[in-house]
Formats: structure tokens, sequence, C-alpha cells
């Protein structure tokens, strides 16, 4: 009995030991292997940071010429909906010199192998001899590219081409509302109406605003550099008329040049494909156009009253309404005194709007889900997959404070409107704020 409880406690001894040993042995094996892990992650990381290796010229700009054409080339996208292709060009096309072209990639390397490209025109151009066109490519197999070009000849040297980087590759939806504003132009400096849109769109639930820049005022351009650096705004450098001669308006007899408003329905698409892997909804409309809801505090909450009848709609039909400008409120409690020196229109003193002539062509302007749309157009969806959905005027209008419309309207002919003033609690400090920001208005007439 006791010389078997000595061998039993021996064997219990040696096993404690074994057992601590083997303990010890596991902690540090884990510790060692995960510790090379976090550095493995680390390192991994940090070449995931790094810019991909492609060894030809790389354009940056938001317009870069194609070499041996007339055309300029945009930006590419990834975009899988059309079968058997794969990214999507968005190019700006001298129209009558259309011919064949060759896509070319770089996937690490610059690959030997082209594939044939796809030339989609866009049927709106406004008879002007420079329009958009998508070209779509398919990728060649093994190929992840990150930077793709066209070639007129397909046994061209690809290295001599300037490649254009493969966006929406890695992008998350982070955004419900983004809205794309066209061309700012011709020195535009209507800077009290542009931070009360701006302040209307964030009060409206809107997370982003991307712009497109040829030129703007020195006023204006202040105020954008404190939204850019906030985050609310993306403004992309528009040099179009570096390349071509962009005109002023839609219609080459009154304003004639090589294409249709500096661009705009290459910028609105450009804008809708940059937010296509990251925006919910895309709203299209000018820069003095904001699309208010008029039964619900917000974009948000409309837009969920209506998805779950038309989740399928890719294009939903907003109609706009002239607020004249002429007109103003007679009270005039809008007309704050530090607004006084500040350019621009104060919308809040505008309240009389125009009855849509609804006998004539009538302007809308979209909010679109992008990933049913293909191509878009100024005031409708051109290519789409889903439907479209005409949303009535009493759950959500466009307030657009401008020039009159129907200038021969009388003031008792125009309706009474001051949705604006729901807003004005929150709006009038938000717009001091960001003019602050910018040093429009001075810090002693705040309050
Ligand atoms: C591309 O390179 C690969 C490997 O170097 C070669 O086998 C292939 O024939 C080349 N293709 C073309 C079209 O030159
Ligand atoms: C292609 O062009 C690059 C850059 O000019 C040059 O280094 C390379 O030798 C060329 N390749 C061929 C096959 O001509
Ligand atoms: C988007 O809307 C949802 C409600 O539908 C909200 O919870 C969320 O915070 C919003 N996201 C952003 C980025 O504003
Ligand atoms: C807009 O473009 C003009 C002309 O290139 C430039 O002077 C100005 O700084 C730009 N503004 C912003 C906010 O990018
Ligand atoms: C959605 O459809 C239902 C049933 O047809 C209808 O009662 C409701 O009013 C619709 N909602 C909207 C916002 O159109």
């Amino acid at each position: 009995m006791i010389i078997r409880t000595g061998i039993k406690n021996c064997l219990c001894r040696r096993n404690f030991v074994v057992l601590i040993f083997t303990a010890i042995m596991v902690i540090l094996v884990y510790s060692m292997t995960t510790e090379r892990m976090t550095a493995i992650r680390r390192l991994i990381s940090k070449i995931q940071e790094k810019p991909v290796l492609c060894p030809v010229p790389i354009s940056q700009e938001s317009i870069t010429p194609l070499k041996n054409t007339k055309h300029l080339l945009v930006s590419a996208f990834m975009d899988r909906r059309v079968k058997g292709f794969d990214i999507r060009i968005i190019g700006i096309f001298k129209r009558d010199s259309i011919h064949p072209l060759h896509c070319s990639f770089c996937c690490g390397s610059v690959f030997n192998e082209t594939t044939p490209a796809k030339i989609l025109p866009h049927s709106y151009h406004f008879s002007f001899p420079f329009g958009v066109a998508d070209v779509l490519c398919p990728l060649p197999k093994n190929c992840d590219a990150s930077h793709i070009t066209l070639l007129t000849n397909p046994s061209a040297n690809a290295s001599e081409h300037t490649f254009i980087p493969v966006r929406n590759k890695n992008e998350k939806i982070r955004f419900n509302f983004t809205v794309c504003v066209s061309n700012l132009f011709g020195e535009y400096n209507n800077v009290l109406q542009f931070a009360q849109t701006l302040e209307m769109h964030k009060l409206l639930g809107v997370d982003r605003v991307v712009i497109y820049n040829t030129s703007c005022g020195p006023e204006l351009d202040r105020l954008l550099q404190g939204y850019i650096q906030e985050g609310f705004l993306e403004v992309v450098p528009w040099p179009i008329d570096k390349f071509l001669k962009p005109s002023w308006g839609w219609d080459i007899t009154k304003y004639p040049g090589d294409m249709h408003y500096f661009g705009q329905i290459a910028t609105l698409n450009e804008c809708m494909y940059r937010s296509m892997a990251r925006s919910r909804y895309v709203l299209l409309n000018d820069i003095d156009e904001i699309i208010t809801p008029y039964k619900h505090n917000n974009l948000v909450s409309m837009m969920k009253t209506l998805e779950p009848n038309y989740s399928d709609v890719g294009e939903f039909l907003i109609e706009n309404h002239i607020f004249p400008k002429k007109h103003f409120e007679p009270s005039g409690r809008f007309h704050l005194p530090q607004w006084e020196k500040v350019p621009g229109i104060n919308i809040l003193e505008h309240i009389y709007r125009e009855s849509p002539d609804r006998t004539k062509f009538h302007p809308y302007k979209l909010i679109v889900q992008p990933r049913l749309v293909e191509q878009t157009s100024v005031h409708f969806v051109v290519e789409k997959f889903g439907k479209q959905y005409k949303v009535p005027m009493d759950l959500c209008r466009i307030i657009h404070v401008r020039v009159a419309l129907q200038g021969h309207l009388k003031l008792e002919q125009l309706n009474e409107d001051k949705r604006l003033w729901d807003f004005q609690e929150k709006l009038i400090p938000n717009v001091d704020k960001a003019l602050k920001r910018a040093g429009l208005i001075p810090a002693e007439e705040q309050n």
C-alpha cells in the first residue's frame, strides 16, 4: 500500500512537471507565433499602403489626352454590370473620329495582352463636336489591373502611353447621400447662396458634396477650402478649358464651342461612378438647387418611406420649382446685418414660387441609385437597369432661387412657400460659422 502510494506520488510529481513544462512551451510557442503574425500583418498592411508598382507614365489628372487621338480620358472604374466586361472608362471623344481601340493594362507590370474595347458614345451631346463616350474593357485572365489605357494599335508599345488608375476597387458604402454638382466656371462667386445651400444639404442628411472646378471667385475659393478641410466637400479640378473650347450653354447656335456646358455630361457621369461603390443615393442637381423633402425632416426619412415600394427604382425624378430672386419677403426678418457684405443671394429672403408651366418641357433633377444607372443626362437618366419614378411634388421639390423663369408672372400669381424657414434655427448659425471660418464675416459682427 505504502509503496504503491509512493509510486503514485512519484508519478504524480513527474506528470506535474511534464504538465508545467508543456504549458510553458505552449505559451512560449503561442506568443512567438502571434508576435510573428502581428509582424506579418503589419508588413502586409505596409505593402498595401504603398502605391502599386506600375512602371509606366501614370496620370493623376482629371483629364488626360489619349495618345494618337483627339480624345480625352477622364476616369476608369471597375464595373462588372455588363456581361463580359470588367472596366468602364469615361472619356470625352471627338465624335467624328471614333475608331476601334484596344484596352491595355498594368497589373503589377505592363501586361503584354490587349483586349478589344467596346465604345459606347452617349446620345446627349447637343450636336457639339465632342461628346462623352464610355469605353468597356474585359480584363485578360490573371490580371488584376491597377491602371489602364487605350491603344489605337494593339501591337503598339504600351509603355509609351499614359495610364490612368482603375477606381472603385476597394470601396464600401459609407455615405447615404452624395450631391453631385457639375461645373464651377466663369469666376462664380455667389458665396452666400452657396454656403446656405451646402448647410441645407447637411441638415437634410447629405454626407458628401462633389463639385468640378474650372474656375471660381476668390471669396468662394476661401469658403470651399474650409469645407474641403472638414471633409464634407470634394473638389475635382476640371481644367477642361486647357484642352477644349467649352461652350457656356447647351445651344450651340447661341454658345458655340467644342463641348456642351463645360462638359457637364462628363462630370455628372464621372461623379455618379465615383460615388457608385460608396454612396447609397446620388443627387444630381445644380449648384443653386436644393432637393427638399416637404413631408419629412430629411432625405433619410423620406427615402425610408419610399424604399419599401420603390426599391427597384434607379431614377427618382424631382420637380424643379423656381423662386424668382426679384421678389423679396416683405418683413425683412432674414435680411441679416452680418450677411450684408457677403457676395451672393440670400435664399431665405425669397419665398415666392412659380407654378411650373406643365404645358412645356419640365426640367426635372434626379435622385439616383447609382448601381442601377449606366448613363445619365442632366434632366433624366439615359441608360439604366432599374425603373423610373416621378416623386409627387407634395413629397419633395427642388427649391431653386434664381432669375424668374416665367418673368411675366405677377407677385399675386406666385405661391408663398416658406419651407426653408423651417430650417432657419439651425441654418443661420451654421452658415455664420462657415462664413467666419472663411474670414468672410468678421468675428465681432457675429451674434
Ligand atoms: C505575353 O508574354 C507571355 C510570357 O512572357 C508570352 O507567353 C505571350 O506569348 C505574350 N503574349 C503576347 C500577345 O505577346
Ligand atoms: C517600349 O518603350 C519603353 C519606354 O520608352 C522602352 O524602354 C522599351 O524598350 C520599349 N519596348 C519595345 C519592345 O520597343
Ligand atoms: C445613413 O442612414 C442611417 C439611417 O437610415 C443612419 O443610421 C446612418 O447613420 C446614416 N449614415 C451616414 C453615414 O450618415
Ligand atoms: C478652382 O480652380 C481655380 C482655377 O484653377 C483655382 O484657382 C482655385 O483655387 C480652385 N479652387 C478650389 C477650391 O479648388
Ligand atoms: C406603398 O404602397 C402601398 C400599397 O400599395 C400604399 O398604400 C402606400 O401609400 C405606398 N407608399 C408610398 C410612399 O408610395
